[in-house]
């Protein structure tokens, strides 16, 4: 399954990272693709908005990971950004990713082994001007069907 789609502001991506945490479950995997500044961070704000989660989400660059339990499930956010040089292996990451809870991973590339690629949600966000980012939302797992109905519903490129 495949969208694409424009976002015009940082409102509307954490708007759409909420109505994206309605359709996850323990052991849901959200990879998050983007340049610097793409509005990965903003996106996960949404989602632990959408999750009941307080507190706000900012970039966990110097903690590789934090965790929030304070939610309908937990969410474990994760940045990668850091672990290019493979110290991945001696961290225990993958308890979390496919855990027991929603799982949001920000520079997913450099933790490519702990990843199953057909159970992940791939969002991609690019950069094209000030506030504008284009989206594009794929996946192999049918778990996100519903999801995907409606953003094609809400959606239309
Ligand atoms: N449509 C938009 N969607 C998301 N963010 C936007 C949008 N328009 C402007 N912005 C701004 O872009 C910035 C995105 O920053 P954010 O920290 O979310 O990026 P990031 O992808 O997590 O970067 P990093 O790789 O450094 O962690 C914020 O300052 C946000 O206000
Ligand atoms: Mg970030």
């Amino acid at each position: 399954m495949e969208i694409n789609f424009k976002s015009y502001s940082k409102d509307e991506t954490i708007e759409l990272g909420e109505l994206i945490s309605k359709f996850v479950f323990r052991g849901s995997v959200i990879a998050l693709t983007g340049d610097l500044g793409a509005g990965k961070t903003t996106f996960t704000n949404g989602v632990a908005r959408g999750l009941g989660i307080k507190e706000k989400v900012s970039s966990p660059t110097f903690n590789i990971m934090k965790c929030y339990f304070k939610a309908t499930l937990p969410m474990y956010h994760i940045d990668a950004y850091r672990l290019e040089d493979g110290t991945n292996k001696i961290l225990g990451l993958e308890e979390y990713i496919e855990g027991d809870g929603v799982c949001v991973i920000e520079w997913p590339n450099f933790i490519k082994d702990l990843i199953d690629d057909k159970q992940i949600l791939n969002i991609e966000i690019h950069h094209l001007d000030l506030n504008t980012r284009q989206f594009k939302i794929t996946t192999e797992n049918p778990q996100y069907f519903s999801l995907f109905e409606i953003l094609k519903e809400k959606y239309h490129d």
